[in-house]
């Protein structure tokens, strides 16, 4: 499969990371397309866990291209700050990243701003990377571009311009309010002088990749269900998650795309604010964050957690034209009497056809139950579906039958081998 994309068909953390970073063993170039470092893709490497926020998942396989595509909102602080961690771990990052001059910068006051914005009501609940406000001025043409920064007279205007207009719509902030242009720009000299050379043509790389029947994989961040257009608004971020922004995000036409890789846990878990329907109450939630270590990657803020929801499963099938899906965390069920699942919603005691479209009505939504008897064995070290126990062979397939996209791969565990895959040529 020249071109897969991989992407969450939740609310993000369905770890994706581990997912790449697998499918990277066979690509010869990964790219993210979208997000920034709002993202935390965890993967273990040589027995630590490694949390990439910038730098795509397929940078822990050896002699992999790394890009950063179009799409992406990229503080250049945070990305430093990454490539110098892998790189003290012994991995070459310098040699292989390469990033678009057309991504957006994340800038100090696009987190300022981000700050100041979560205050009181209206808040979404965001990671507080500045993610909102740098595509905020993207789509309002004000942004500045990576590209940008070796223009430094034009780049110094524009950012001057940007500064003040937060600092009159955020009078209150003073990290804000005491920011100054030119303390941002010292700041972002040596970074400039550090990315110079990392700029790289994302669209014609990968291009000339692909048209010499090369393989790249496509890492979404992020989930479906936190996606712009198609997610829970306004509890969304501010990129397309979804499969059909991979393309976008890094210069590619639709046609590209060979396959659509959909990554879900075998729960489901959201942060930050925003409906979710199929939310347990805290003392059972509790149960599930400690047993799947559910703390946000980025923020290290608790997750909210829940039963898998199968209507919102079936819309990001739909979405994303999804080919596959990876199921994972499974082994965090092992220990539960009971499996809940959200057959469908139903308002006011009548069933809901179609997947709401606002927050509001999908707050209103009741889950509709189903139960599963639990296997109460461990899975963690399964590594054949038919060594599965029933009961979750039985869950695993009814999960397949209502979402009508087969499972290919069943996750175990953190580390690499963690994994059940069940066609053996599914890759
Ligand atoms: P932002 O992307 O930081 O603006 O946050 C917007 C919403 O998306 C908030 O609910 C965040 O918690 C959520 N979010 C952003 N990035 C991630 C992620 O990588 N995993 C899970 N949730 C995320």
């Amino acid at each position: 499969m020249p071109c897969t994309v991989v992407v969450g068909a939740q609310w993000g953390d369905e770890g994706k990371g581990k997912i790449v970073d697998a499918l990277s063993a066979e690509a010869d170039a990964v790219a993210r397309y979208q997000g920034g470092p709002n993202a935390g893709h965890s993967v273990i490497y040589q027995g630590q866990t490694i949390v990439l926020h910038l730098i795509p998942s397929g940078i822990l396989q050896p002699g992999r291209r790394c890009l950063i595509g179009n799409g992406v909102v990229v503080d250049l602080a945070k990305l430093r700050e990454e490539a110098d961690h892998l790189e003290s771990l012994g991995i070459d990052v310098r040699g292989r990243l390469g990033v678009s001059p057309a991504a957006h910068l994340i800038l100090p006051y696009h987190l300022a701003a981000d700050r100041a914005a979560e205050i009181g009501p209206g808040a979404i609940g965001t990671t507080g990377r500045g993610i909102g406000f740098a595509y905020r001025d993207k789509a309002s043409r004000v942004g500045l571009r990576l590209g940008d920064l070796f223009d430094p007279e034009d780049f110094r205007e524009r950012a001057a311009r940007n500064l003040r207009r937060l600092q009159c719509e955020f009078p209150e902030s003073e990290d804000l309010q005491k920011m100054t242009v030119d303390g941002m720009l010292d700041g972002l000299r040596e970074l400039a002088a550090w990315v110079e050379p990392l700029q790289a043509d994302v669209s014609a790389e990968l291009h000339d990749l692909l048209a010499r029947g090369r393989r790249v994989l496509l890492e979404g961040a992020q989930g479906t269900m936190l996606d712009l257009d198609h997610g829970t608004y306004p509890f969304v971020t501010s990129s397309p998650a979804s499969a059909a922004g991979a393309p976008l995000g890094v210069g590619l036409g639709p046609r590209v795309v060979d396959r659509v890789i959909g990554v879900a846990k075998a729960y489901a878990t959201r942060v930050g604010n925003g409906p979710f329907p199929t939310e347990m109450p805290e003392q059972e939630a509790a149960h599930l964050r400690e047993a799947g270590e559910e703390y946000g990657a980025t923020t290290g803020r608790p997750r909210r957690c829940g039963w898998l929801d199968l209507p919102a499963l079936r819309y990001a099938a739909r979405i994303n034209g999804l080919d596959q899906l990876v199921i994972t965390k499974l082994d965090v069920l092992d220990g539960f009497e009971e499996i809940r699942v959200a057959e469908e919603y139903e308002l006011s005691g009548r069933g809901v056809a179609s997947f709401p479209s606002s927050a509001r009505a999908l707050e209103a939504c009741r889950p509709r139950w189903k139960t599963f008897p639990g296997w109460r064995a461990p899975t963690s070290e399964v590594r054949k579906w038919e060594d599965l126990p029933e009961a979750a062979r039985a869950y695993l397939e009814w999960i397949e039958k209502k979402v009508s996209v087969r499972i290919t791969t069943v996750s175990v565990g953190a580390a690499r081998e963690a994994e059940i895959r069940r066609d053996t040529n599914a890759r």
